[in-house]
């Protein structure tokens, strides 16, 4: 089984990005499947004028990213807050692909700086992935006050609750994915 965890914020001197690694760190600590960051800072992607399958020239990176999201089983969203919403770059790459979205098991993990662990982004991101046909667990990773929460190498400050709380969360999505493995077989 592989699970990418896509790493959104692109901010200089962002936290969210321990989230990430958290999830990475956790998945192989536990066995539970292969897994990578997809890096949004490290992808640099420029805004796209239009979606991949319409793109004349598509760069490899585009092409990459791309392949990894349609041959993955799952995909963890880590997303910061932005004013209520998740970030232009997200959205980026949400627009991106059509195809590659369509029935992947997804789960959202929303971060903030602030009290409420970024939980206005979750509707807004919910739709437009279920516009996408991509299968949104409803299963909620809210992280406040990240950067008291998680530390730069992504471990948790109260190890005991967040494992506890990462273990449901992940459950729905390995839910999904059995789910939709049984659907395909
Ligand atoms: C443009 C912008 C808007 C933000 N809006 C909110 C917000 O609405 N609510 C909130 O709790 N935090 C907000 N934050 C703070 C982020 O939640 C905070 O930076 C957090 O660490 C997650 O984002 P990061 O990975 O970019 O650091 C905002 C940050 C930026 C850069």
């Amino acid at each position: 089984m592989n699970i990418v965890i896509i790493s959104a914020s692109v901010r200089t001197g962002r936290n969210s990005n321990r989230v990430a690694t958290f999830f990475k760190n956790y998945i192989e600590a536990n066995n539970i499947a292969s897994t990578e960051i997809l890096d949004l800072q490290q992808y640099q992607f420029p805004i796209f004028d239009e979606r991949l399958k319409f793109q004349k020239n598509p760069s490899p990176t585009t092409i990459e990213f791309a392949q990894k999201i349609k041959s993955t089983d799952g995909v963890i969203i880590v997303t910061p807050e932005c004013n209520g919403g998740y970030p232009a770059s997200l959205k980026n790459v949400v627009d991106l692909l059509i195809d590659e979205w369509k029935k992947k098991p997804i789960a959202i993990s929303t971060v903030s700086a602030g009290a409420f662990g970024g939980t206005q982004v979750i509707t807004s991101l919910q739709f437009s992935l279920w516009k996408m046909q991509a299968w949104v667990v409803p299963a909620m990773f809210p992280v406040p006050k990240v950067s008291e929460s998680f530390n730069d190498q992504g471990i948790p400050t109260d190890k005991e609750g967040t494992e506890k709380r990462v273990k449901s969360f992940l459950d729905e999505l390995l839910w999904a994915i059995e789910a939709k493995k049984r659907m395909t077989s």
